[in-house]
């Protein structure tokens, strides 16, 4: 079963790995798609050598040139990846040297730990900037909800038990807030993964005279003056995962939002709630009951939350324990990874889908939000500008939400004589504190669900998502 070794590595082997062995520790099955990351490194490394003087300008172009045709050839599913080869790097590498014989020069002063260290960093760059926009699509879709249906008012809940009026738009612009958050985590983590890793060889660097700085900046690892940012120690660069786990953190956590989000819409869609209606394109129904129709992208929504938790579990317990710097166990850090990013991007999709096509169903809404005693609190209010202590307050409007209870009446029909018994408080206006508009508008301060604050939160995110 084994052979003479082909591998890159396998001058001081008598015999290459098992078959079983090939099948086990091969990762081009999952890391070839770093290849845009991994030409666009290998050029710059080759660039830099030339920089140095270590190949000359013609042997650079030569392997730029081959470094070309290998990702076109890639590009077009034309490339036949080899599991001999191991990995995505071997793959490229061994292409290019078939092409071009300088090609034998390129992995100088590098190593496959500093190497898959920056195709990742370029990797997350990337993704924190798909999500990003992705997500900035999610929030598009409910801000569009906001501006047609948003001077409808819902009951806000806690404890899934009626509490006060919102207008809906305001329980909407508190997605707008998550997501928001979400977003500026995607872009910290970009920013963490803004430091260029090649240098650090397999762990100490190397010998040559190299210039990691000329690198960094071919690759666009530079700050906001554009001065070359590279990392500070080799064994950290090539020992660290901490990205990994800021990507898959901001992921699950972004998972957990779109997962509360996807429960608030399945509640409202039920029959019990009907205060929405979501679009049958992101529904579907029963093979047995003829009459359902299932949210089924929440519930996946949810379900994927799961998962997005998991890779992160994954990467955590992966990292722990490890001594420095590289082992090989490292190589099981990409799936997790690229699993969450393709399933948070999805998801990012599905949510702005399912948003942007539900109903709001108007005259629902104003019945649930009709119910007085969701303005307790504001009665309660009401004797507390009256001068009583509000433990006080409390007490008496608890009285009279006790005889509406008793009586079966609406708070706001309770006989008046009968409330004002309660409480010295109470004057002959206490009813008046029923009215939705007046208790809407007198919440004013910034956060708060009034008018003129939704409106303004409209258009502050109006701009800030145009
Ligand atoms: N495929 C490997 C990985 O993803 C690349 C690094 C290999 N380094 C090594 N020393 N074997 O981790």
């Amino acid at each position: 079963m084994a052979k003479q070794s082909q591998a890159t590595w396998g001058g001081r082997f008598s015999s290459g790995p098992a078959e079983l062995m090939l099948q086990f520790s091969e990762s081009v099955s999952f890391d070839r798609r770093l290849a845009p990351f991994d030409v666009a490194g290998s050029k710059a490394h080759s660039a830099m050598l030339a920089h140095v003087g270590i190949i000359t300008a013609k042997e650079r172009d030569a392997i730029h040139a081959g470094l070309d045709a290998v990702l076109a050839e890639i590009e077009a599913g034309r490339f036949t990846w080899s599991t001999q080869l191991e990995d995505v790097h071997m793959n490229i590498e061994q292409a290019l040297t078939r092409r071009v014989p300088a090609a034998a020069k390129l992995h100088t002063a590098r190593s496959r730990n500093d190497q898959v260290a920056t195709d990742m960093r370029l990797f997350f760059k990337h993704a924190c900037a798909v999500l990003s926009e992705k997500i900035r699509g999610a929030q598009q879709a409910v801000l569009a909800v906001a501006g047609r249906d948003g001077d409808v008012l819902i009951p806000g809940y806690t404890h899934l038990q009626r509490a006060q009026p919102v207008f809906l738009s305001h329980h909407l612009f508190a997605y707008l807030e998550m997501l928001e958050r979400d977003r500026e985590r995607f872009s910290v983590v970009a920013d963490h993964a803004n430091w260029c890793p090649l240098g650090s060889g397999a762990i100490a660097g190397t010998t040559l005279p190299i210039d990691r700085e000329f690198t960094a900046k071919q690759l666009g690892f530079v700050d906001t003056k554009g001065r070359p940012r590279v990392t500070q120690n080799s064994m950290d660069t090539v020992a660290d995962r901490d990205l990994f786990i800021e990507f898959a953190a901001a992921c699950a956590l972004f998972g957990v939002h779109m997962s509360r989000i996807a429960e608030d819409l399945i509640i409202w869609s039920s029959v019990e709630f009907k205060f929405i209606d979501l679009p049958d394109t992101f529904c579907t129904g029963s093979s047995l009951m003829p009459q359902k129709k299932n949210p089924d992208s929440c519930e996946l929504l949810r379900g994927k939350s799961a998962r997005l938790q998991g890779n992160l579990h994954t990467l955590l317990t992966l990292a722990k324990g490890l001594p420095l710097t590289y082992n090989r166990d490292l190589q099981e850090d990409k799936p997790p990874v690229f699993d969450s990013f393709d399933q948070t991007a999805l998801c990012a999709d599905v949510l702005a889908g399912t948003i942007a096509g539900m109903t709001v169903f108007r005259t629902r809404c104003a019945e649930a939000v009709a119910d007085p005693a969701l303005l307790a609190t504001d009665l309660a209010d009401y004797l507390v500008a009256r001068g009583v202590p509000f433990r006080e307050a409390h007490h008496a409007v608890g009285a009279v939400v006790k005889l509406a209870e008793k009586n079966n009446m609406k708070l706001d029909q309770l006989p008046s004589d009968e409330v004002r018994k309660l409480h010295p408080g109470f004057g002959p206006d206490w009813v008046e504190v029923f009215d939705l508009k007046r208790g809407m508008a007198l919440r004013r301060g910034t956060g708060m669900p009034g008018p003129a604050q939704v409106k303004k939160q409209f258009k502050r995110w109006a701009k800030a998502l145009s």
